[in-house]
C-alpha cells in the first residue's frame, strides 16, 4: 500500500490503486499544505460548518440516499478534499443515528493529519490524494462529497480569469469527468450551497475576510461569465439544491440519470 496513506493499517471499503509520483507532485502538496493548515478549518467549522450544519447536511444526504439508492445496504462516499475530515466524521455519526449505513473515505492533497479518535478512525479512513487523478477504479463510489474543495477552486480560477496560471480553462470539465469516472452509474456529486453569514463581534475584520460564496454560487457565477463552457456543462449535467428545509447542499448529476 502507498506511503500516502495516513492509516496504512486500515481496511478500506474500496481498494485504491498505488499512488504514484504523477498523482501527487510535491509542489502541489506544499501549495495546499501551507494554505490550509489548521486555522482555516477550525475557524470555518466554528463559524459556519458546525454541528447544526452537519445535522442538516446529514438530513439532506439521507433524503438523497432514499431517492437515489433505495436498495443499497451501504452507501460509499468519497470526500476528496476533506482537510481534517471533521464534517465527514460528524455527518457519518448523524447518519448512523438515523439508521443509515454510509461510509466516507476522506482524502486531501495537503499535508494535514485528520484528528480522529479511535472509533472515528474506523468510520472514516483517510488518504492523501489528488482530486484530479483519483487512485480508484471506475464506478467505486455512490457519492462524491466536495465541500469548498476542488470544484470551488476550479470555479474560482475560472471566475477570476486565473485559469492560465492554474493549468487550463478546462479544469472544471476535467474534474467533473474524474468525479463521474469513479462514481457508479447513478452516482452523484454533492457540493455546498450555504452562503457564509456575516457574524458581527470583536473579530469582525478577521471574520469578514472569511466570508465567501458557496461552491454552488461560485460555480453559477463562473459559468455566467463563460457561456461557452456553461453550454458544454449544461448539456451533460443537472445541478440543483437539495434538502427540504435548508438548502445547504446541491447535487450535480449526469443528465441521463436524473431521478424524478
Ligand atoms: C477550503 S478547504 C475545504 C476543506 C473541507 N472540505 C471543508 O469544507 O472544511 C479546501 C481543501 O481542498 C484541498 N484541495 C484543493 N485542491 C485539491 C486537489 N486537487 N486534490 C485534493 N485536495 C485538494 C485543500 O488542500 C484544502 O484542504
Amino acid at each position: 500500500m502507498s506511503e500516502c496513506f495516513i492509516q496504512p493499517e486500515k481496511k478500506l471499503p474500496v481498494e485504491p490503486r498505488k499512488i504514484t509520483q504523477e498523482d501527487l507532485s510535491r509542489s502541489m502538496i506544499n501549495k495546499y499544505s501551507g494554505r490550509y493548515k489548521g486555522e482555516w478549518k477550525r475557524r470555518s467549522d466554528d463559524l459556519y460548518f458546525n454541528e447544526e450544519w452537519e445535522k442538516n447536511a446529514a438530513e439532506a444526504i439521507n433524503q438523497l440516499i432514499d431517492k437515489s439508492f433505495p436498495q443499497k445496504k451501504e452507501v460509499i462516499i468519497l470526500s476528496p478534499t476533506a482537510n481534517t475530515a471533521t464534517n465527514e466524521i460528524g455527518i457519518t455519526k448523524d447518519l448512523r443515528e438515523k439508521g443509515i449505513s454510509a461510509k466516507f473515505i476522506a482524502g486531501d492533497i495537503a499535508d494535514i493529519k485528520p484528528n480522529f479518535v479511535a472509533d472515528e478512525r474506523d468510520a472514516t479512513p483517510f488518504l492523501r490524494l489528488n482530486a484530479y487523478n483519483l487512485p480508484f477504479n471506475d464506478k467505486s463510489f455512490d457519492l462524491v462529497f466536495d465541500k469548498k474543495g476542488a470544484v470551488w477552486h476550479a470555479a474560482y480560477c475560472l471566475f477570476n480569469d486565473q485559469y492560465e496560471k492554474s493549468g487550463s480553462r478546462e479544469l472544471l470539465i476535467k474534474l467533473l469527468d474524474e468525479y463521474f469516472r469513479v462514481l457508479t452509474d447513478d452516482g452523484v456529486v454533492v457540493i455546498d450551497s450555504m452562503e457564509s453569514l456575516y457574524v458581527p463581534g470583536k473579530e469582525k475584520e478577521k471574520i469578514k475576510r472569511q466570508q465567501e460564496g458557496s461552491t454552488l454560487s461560485l460555480l453559477h457565477k463562473a459559468l455566467e461569465k463563460n457561456p461557452d463552457l456553461a453550454a458544454v456543462l449544461e448539456k451533460k449535467y443537472d445541478i440543483e439544491q437539495i434538502g427540504e428545509s435548508s438548502y445547504i447542499l446541491a447535487t450535480i448529476r449526469l443528465k441521463s440519470k436524473v431521478v424524478h
